[in-house]
């Protein structure tokens, strides 16, 4: 095996048949990268998780780069071309969102309070830039000038993130939990096809509620948020979350 590369959570290694394995690590970095620490078993939670959302969106006919998991820390994926783009698909307000609206750079959908954990109805889609030292939000017409995604592609690229938005909801809230927002990566395969890349549904890069905390008025994050915010124990949010998704 061959070392790629290492993002913020994983290690990248190219197999001898041209694969990818991902190393899930037990690192953790937010506000982007400037706060840093390790959680013991974070690797093997976030894996897991990625594991079996590839299996539950593969069941629900959405394409991925999913193959398998060969040790508890470690997946193997098909090797894409990445679409240089992030995308994001919130149901509440929160976190960048709310921040770039108190500073005047964005406006919220009509009828969306300015305030934590405000519902967003039927959702929004919004798209940052992946390759550049800070993550940019773009919007269509830039994406589209760069060559990252053509008109029809961006139009696929949003059907498929509201349709993972539509699954994963659904199974999270037979567990109790809300879906606030999350991000996913697409690639291409030999041929142009775009599939689901990167991972999804793990706390790295989701928002998730307690369902019953927030019907009191309360935002419990079994989440990222927890470390971002300095509001609790990693590993303990982290290894709730999957308790309760690995028991549905
Ligand atoms: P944001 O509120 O910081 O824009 O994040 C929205 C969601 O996307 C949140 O669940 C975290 C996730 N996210 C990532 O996983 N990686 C990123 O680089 C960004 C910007 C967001
Ligand atoms: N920059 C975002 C954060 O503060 C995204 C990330 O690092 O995952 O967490």
């Amino acid at each position: 095996m061959t070392y790629i590369s290492s993002g913020k959570a994983k290690d990248i290694y190219e197999t001898p048949d041209g694969n990818l394995l991902f190393e899930f690590t037990d690192r953790v970095t937010a506000f982007d990268g400037l706060k840093k620490a390790e959680y013991k078993e974070k690797g093997e939670i976030t894996c897991r998780l990625a594991e079996y959302w590839f299996n539950v969106l593969e069941q629900e006919g959405i394409p991925t780069h999913y193959i398998s998991c060969p040790t508890p820390t470690s997946m193997l994926v098909k090797r894409l071309d990445i679409v240089p783009v992030e995308v994001i698909w919130r149901n509440y307000a929160a976190g960048s969102l709310l921040r770039r609206y108190n500073a005047g750079e964005v406006k919220l959908p009509d009828g969306v309070e300015p305030k934590e954990g405000a519902p967003i109805p039927g959702g929004m889609i919004e798209f940052t830039t992946k390759f550049e030292a800070v993550d940019r939000p773009v919007d269509v017409k830039e994406i589209q000038f760069n060559g990252w995604l053509s008109e029809q592609e961006i139009e696929y690229v949003t059907k498929l993130t509201k349709r993972i938005n539509e699954i994963l909801s659904r199974k999270l809230d037979d567990t109790g939990i809300i879906l606030a927002d999350f991000k996913v990566e697409y690639g291409r395969i030999p041929g142009g096809e775009i599939i689901l890349a990167d991972e999804a549904g793990t706390p790295d890069g989701c928002r998730f509620w307690d369902k019953a905390e927030f019907e009191n008025g309360v935002i419990k994050s079994l989440d990222k948020d927890v470390f971002r915010k300095g509001i609790g124990d990693l590993s303990a949010a982290y290894g709730e979350l999957f308790e309760r998704i690995q028991k549905s």
